[in-house]
């Protein structure tokens, strides 16, 4: 299964990911070693540390493709941002400093900040569906609002957003709790894409491949199938299949016991 990665922190030297461009190229080995064969380049923008206007980032991913084709990595990026959720954003998007998931303009990776969902959360939602986009709140699980309440995420599916888990948040590289949260979004079916979110070599990296496989083996493949099958669908355009969605608190936690036979 070829593997499609719609958030990635690989573009050299815009952020905290990769901080030069032998970091990125050993990264982009890094992807290419576990099956993905396109990256969306996603740096942070607007989250108050980190701007990377449109402008810039379309001229430095033409950069990193040119190096990425130098250095013979099959590897095909595209230009993106991980936007971050702020007043700011609508006059962004008027001025034209918004890059979306796919070049049509539909899909847009939204971040909330790590500490809540704020209060104007749902209105922004509201507006930017008004344009006719589809926000992908980047990985919910990571977030301690839905980690307090899984199931607020409902209302936001409900209303048409969309999800991206990421890989190592299902492996467990953030703790236990983020790990069995993120398998009751997908076993909720409010998980829709798994993308790595990699930074580095260490910690936060790629494992996009071993979530892939440990989901083909405590779901199914088909499940497995269709988080890869959404990716692309994004990065096109298309729309994305919307399995019936459960809240959260109606998902079973995993058993660890052999269960008992009648
Ligand atoms: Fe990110």
């Amino acid at each position: 299964m070829t593997l499609v990665d719609l958030h990635c922190h690989i573009l050299p030297g815009v952020d905290d990911g990769a901080k030069d461009l032998p970091m990125a190229l050993g990264m982009a080995r890094d992807a290419v070693a576990q099956g993905i064969s396109h990256i969306l380049l996603t740096p942070h923008h607007m989250d108050g540390e980190y701007t990377n206007h449109k402008v810039d980032v379309l001229r430095k991913t033409t950069a990193f493709q040119e190096a990425l084709d130098a250095a013979n990595i099959p590897l095909t990026v595209f230009p993106g941002q991980e936007v971050h959720l702020t007043g700011e954003l609508l006059r962004a998007l008027d001025d034209d400093d918004i890059l979306f998931m796919d070049e049509g303009g539909k899909y847009l990776l939204l971040e909330l900040p790590h500490s809540g969902i704020p209060e104007y959360t749902e209105d922004m939602i509201f507006e930017l569906q008004a344009r006719g986009i589809t926000p992908v709140i980047a990985h919910p699980e990571r977030n301690h609002g839905f980690q307090k309440e899984p199931d607020r995420l409902y209302d936001f599916v409900q209303s048409g957003c969309l999800t991206q888990l990421t890989s190592s948040s299902y492996l467990g590289v953030f703790g236990k709790n983020v790990e069995t949260l993120t398998e009751r979004i997908i076993t909720s079916n409010e998980g829709f894409i798994f993308s790595s979110d990699a930074h580095n070599f260490k910690g936060r990296r790629f494992l996009m491949a071993e979530a892939f496989n440990k989901l083909s083996k405590e779901q199914d493949e088909k499940t497995a199938k269709l988080l890869n099958e959404n990716a692309k669908a994004i990065i096109n355009g298309d729309s994305v299949s919307r399995l019936e969605i459960k809240k959260v608190s109606e998902t079973r936690k995993k058993h660890r016991f052999w269960p008992f036979m009648n």
